[in-house]
């Protein structure tokens, strides 16, 4: 309480009454700053059917054009652009305090690798289809090897960092060398296709720092999503960035399921679309009234969409329509399982691979809104696909066993 009449001063509630604004516009971020001041967009959307599309705008500092891309409901979890490296150029070389990882859209070209005082600099070959990363603060340069200009799709972690240190130049101006995220190794950017359990969930996981065709390389059976859905979560340079790989046969369609934002989807194989709606809306959400709020987005590669846009958690669920099949990654940053609330060793299971009477948030195909299998039948219709969901898989009793051929 004071007598100074101005609004700017913080005046106790009156009786009745609560303390704060109750409502505001969010505020702009360290990292929602430094787009800004890079001069080039920013694209905010739920996704877009491809990444080629967002415009490409001279960006001085890394030598390139370029958009940024935040997804709704990825704001301040990590964050995302797109990249062209013009013909027979480069991109500025750069270090800096966030780890990157780049998918090749388009094009074929070479990156170069060192750490401060390194000789040598470690060089590797990529081409579209290629993803890679760039080891926490470690010297890159991005060459392009064609006349072509090539487009690169990149993820960072640089939100999580900016928004921390709130110093663009302690990002970009840092002295630490990370030895033991870059060992310097000839064998450093050597694909390698060993399966082994990831250590949280046991789900199949390759470790490498680079994979050098993400569309065409052999996927093992995952059978979570979908009958015979085949699934490699690639791990990179010592990452927290976590990102999978997944496939789902042609002719079927993902079981929905609900978690909160932090992924976005990504098609590099056929084309499709994917339906996401808030989870409190309920899995028959056509049937209860509730379509309008229901979203989509329809694309084909290299198209990309935030799983849970609202933030809060989402049912998302994704069919290919096209007689390859769909083949998607989704990119989470470092919001990955082992990082859940909760003291070490608290009791975790994995919840988004379980049906809902598992105690899992799946839906599983008989519980589905109508509307879902009515929308992908039409689909496969229109673009002269056999459809391959099987009477069963919507029985109740339907285990998820592999299908019969
Ligand atoms: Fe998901």
């Amino acid at each position: 309480m004071h007598d100074v009449t101005s609004k700017t001063h913080w005046h106790e509630p009156t009786a009745g009454k609560r303390a704060g604004f109750g409502q505001w516009g969010r505020v702009k971020t360290p990292y929602d700053e430094f787009m800004e001041s890079e001069g080039i967009p920013c694209f905010r959307d739920i996704g877009i059917s491809k990444v080629q599309n967002l415009p490409l705008v001279p960006w001085k500092r890394t030598g390139g054009r370029g958009s940024y891309i935040q997804l709704h409901g990825t704001e301040t979890k990590w964050g995302g652009y797109v990249v062209e490296v013009p013909g027979a150029g480069a991109l500025n070389p750069e270090k800096h305090l966030f780890e990157k990882i780049y998918y090749v859209v388009e094009g074929r070209g070479s990156t170069e690798v060192w750490i401060e005082g390194d000789k040598k600099k470690h060089i590797f070959e990529w081409q579209e289809g290629s993803i890679f990363s760039i080891p926490m603060n470690a010297w890159h340069r991005i060459v392009n090897a064609s006349s072509a200009p090539a487009l690169l799709l990149a993820g960072t972690t640089a939100p999580i960092v900016m928004n921390t240190l709130q110093s663009v130049d302690a990002v970009f101006n840092c002295p630490m060398v990370f030895r033991d995220r870059f060992s310097g190794g000839d064998d450093y950017y050597k694909y390698k296709d060993d399966i082994e359990p990831d250590p949280v969930r046991g789900l199949a996981m390759r470790r490498t720092n680079f994979v050098p065709d993400v569309v065409n390389c052999e996927l093992p059976l995952d059978n979570r999503r979908s009958p015979g859905y085949r699934r490699v979560e690639p791990f990179m340079t010592n990452n927290t960035f976590y990102f999978w790989i997944g496939q789902h046969e042609t002719g079927r369609y993902s079981k929905a399921h609900a978690h909160t934002s932090a992924a976005v989807l990504i098609c590099v194989k056929g084309k499709g679309y994917t339906h996401t709606w808030p989870e409190h809306l309920g899995v028959t959400p056509w049937k209860d009234g509730h379509e309008d709020k229901i979203k989509r987005v329809d694309y084909e590669p290299v198209g990309i969409v935030s799983a849970a846009p609202g933030g809060a958690r989402w049912y998302h669920q994704h069919f290919g329509v096209s007689k390859d099949p769909l083949r998607l990654m989704a990119w989470f940053g470092p919001w990955n399982p082992g990082r859940e609330p909760g003291p070490p060793g608290s009791k975790h299971f994995d919840y988004t691979g379980m049906d809902i009477h598992e105690g899992g948030t799946n839906i599983p195909y008989w519980m589905e809104d109508p509307q879902v299998k009515a929308d992908f039948e039409a689909a496969l219709d229109a673009n002269g696909v056999t459809n391959r969901m099987r009477s069963e898989y919507y029985d109740k009793d339907y285990k998820g066993e592999l299908p019969q051929e």
